[in-house]
C-alpha cells in the first residue's frame, strides 16, 4: 500500500537531524464492527480538481465562507469560493519551504499556518516555523510573516488554538511523529510538549509514521486523530490556576485511519481517512455513541481518494454541506491511478437523521 518514499521518513529524521526517532505505542485491539447500522453513503460532488499531482493538505473558511486551501508541494495557498464556484485563486508561496500544513484562523480573517519541508510524503524533521497573514482587499498583496521557528518540530500537522484574549494567544500543533501535542504561545514566543500520552504515538508496526495527526477543540474537549493505531480519541483540558491540566484520554472509535476531521455541533466526528479514501462518521452521543459509519467513499475507490481534511460550510447557505479536500491518492493509488487534487462536496442534509433515526 506504501510507497518507498513515505518509509523513507523515519531513515531521514535519525539520520539527517540528530532529533531521537519517534517512540511507538502498541496498535490497540480495533473495534469488530460487523453490525453496521447503515449501509448508506452519499456520493461526492467534485467542485474543482486540480492539475495531476497536486497534494491538498488542509483548509479553513474565510468569513464570507471560501476555503483557505494549503498544499504540500509547493509551499502554496489557495483561495476557493464554494458558492461562486470559480476557479480558485493562488494566495501565497511561501519561500524556503516545500509544504503547508494546518490552517486555524484566530480572529476574523486572519490565520496561522504551519510552514515546513515535506517532499514526496517525507518530512524534514528541523524544517518547521508558524506564518500568520490576514486576508486584505487584493488577493495579489498578501504576505505571509514569519511568527517563529519550531526547530524540535518533527513532524508539525494540525493547528489549533487553546484560548485567546486580548493580550495573548496561544495555539496547540500536532507532530505526528514524535507523537505529541505542542503548546505554543505566539504572543511570548515560547513553545513546549504540551501532551505526551500513548494514544497519540506512531504504531509500532506503522507502515508510515504518523501519530496524532487532526487535533480540534470544542467544549473543553480537545479531539484528535491517531492516524496508524487507528484511534479517534479526545481528551479534556481545563484551565488551573498554574496554567493548563489535561485529562484522562477517552477512546471514542477505533478502526479509523484518520487524517484530518471535524466536528459537527451535536459532538459527532466526520473524519477523512486519507489512503483509505473514505469519509467516516463517528456518532459523539445518544444510543449510538461510539457508532462508526462510512458516510463516503471505500478503501481504494475514487470517489474520496486520499481525503486530507473535511468541515462543514460556515455559511447558513451552505452549512450542511461537508467541503473534503484530497491529495488524489498520491501517496497510496487507488484503483484507476491518482489524480489531481480535488475539493469535494458532500451533502449531508437529512443524513443523521436518516442514520440515527
Ligand atoms: C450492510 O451490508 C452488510 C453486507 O452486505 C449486511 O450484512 C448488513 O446487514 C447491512 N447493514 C444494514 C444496516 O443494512
Ligand atoms: C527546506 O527546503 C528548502 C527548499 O528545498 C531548502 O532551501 C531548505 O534548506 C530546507 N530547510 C530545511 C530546514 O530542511
Amino acid at each position: 500500500m506504501r510507497p518507498a518514499s513515505i518509509l523513507g521518513i523515519f531513515a531521514l529524521l535519525k539520520a539527517v537531524t540528530g532529533f531521537p526517532g519517534p517512540s511507538s505505542s502498541p496498535r490497540q485491539n480495533l473495534q469488530q464492527r460487523n453490525n453496521l447500522i447503515t449501509n448508506q453513503t452519499l456520493t461526492p460532488t467534485t467542485l474543482f480538481e486540480f492539475p495531476n499531482p497536486t497534494w491538498l493538505e488542509n483548509f479553513a473558511f474565510t468569513t464570507s465562507g471560501s476555503l483557505v486551501i494549503t498544499l504540500i508541494g509547493p509551499a502554496t495557498a489557495y483561495l476557493y469560493n464554494p458558492i461562486t464556484q470559480t476557479p480558485p485563486v493562488q494566495l501565497f508561496t511561501i519561500p524556503g519551504y516545500t509544504a503547508l500544513l494546518g490552517i486555524v484562523e484566530t480572529s476574523p480573517d486572519t490565520f496561522y499556518i504551519v510552514a515546513g519541508n515535506v517532499t514526496g510524503g517525507t518530512s524534514a524533521a528541523g524544517s518547521y516555523s508558524l506564518f500568520k497573514f490576514s486576508l486584505s482587499t487584493s488577493n495579489s498583496d498578501i504576505v505571509p510573516t514569519k511568527v517563529l521557528d519550531i526547530p524540535e518540530g518533527s513532524f508539525l500537522n494540525g493547528l489549533e488554538v487553546l484560548s485567546h484574549s486580548t493580550d495573548s494567544l496561544i495555539l496547540l500543533v500536532s507532530d505526528s511523529t514524535l507523537g505529541v501535542v505542542w503548546k505554543v504561545d505566539v504572543t511570548a514566543l515560547t513553545y513546549e510538549i504540551f501532551i505526551d500520552i500513548p494514544e497519540m504515538k506512531v504504531a509500532v508496526d506503522a507502515p508510515i509514521p504518523l501519530g496524532v495527526n487532526g487535533i480540534h477543540i470544542q467544549d473543553s474537549y480537545l479531539y484528535f486523530t491517531s492516524m496508524t493505531q487507528e484511534l479517534f480519541c479526545r481528551i479534556p483540558l481545563h484551565r488551573t490556576s498554574a496554567g493548563w491540566a489535561v485529562g484522562t484520554v477517552e477512546v471514542l472509535a477505533s478502526g479509523i485511519f484518520g487524517d484530518d476531521f471535524t466536528l459537527d455541533r451535536y459532538g459527532n466526528g466526520w473524519i477523512a481517512e486519507n489512503p483509505h479514501d473514505k469519509v467516516t462518521l463517528v456518532v459523539g452521543g445518544g444510543k449510538n455513541k461510539g457508532e462508526v459509519v462510512v458516510v463516503a467513499g471505500a478503501q481504494d475507490a475514487a470517489a474520496v481518494a486520499g481525503g486530507t481534511r473535511c468541515a462543514f460550510g460556515r455559511t447558513e447557505r451552505d452549512k450542511d454541506i461537508l467541503y473534503v479536500v484530497t491529495n488524489g491518492g498520491s501517496p497510496a493509488p487507488p484503483v484507476g491511478g491518482v489524480v489531481g487534487g480535488k475539493i469535494l462536496a458532500l451533502d449531508t442534509k437529512g443524513y443523521l437523521a436518516a442514520v440515527l433515526g
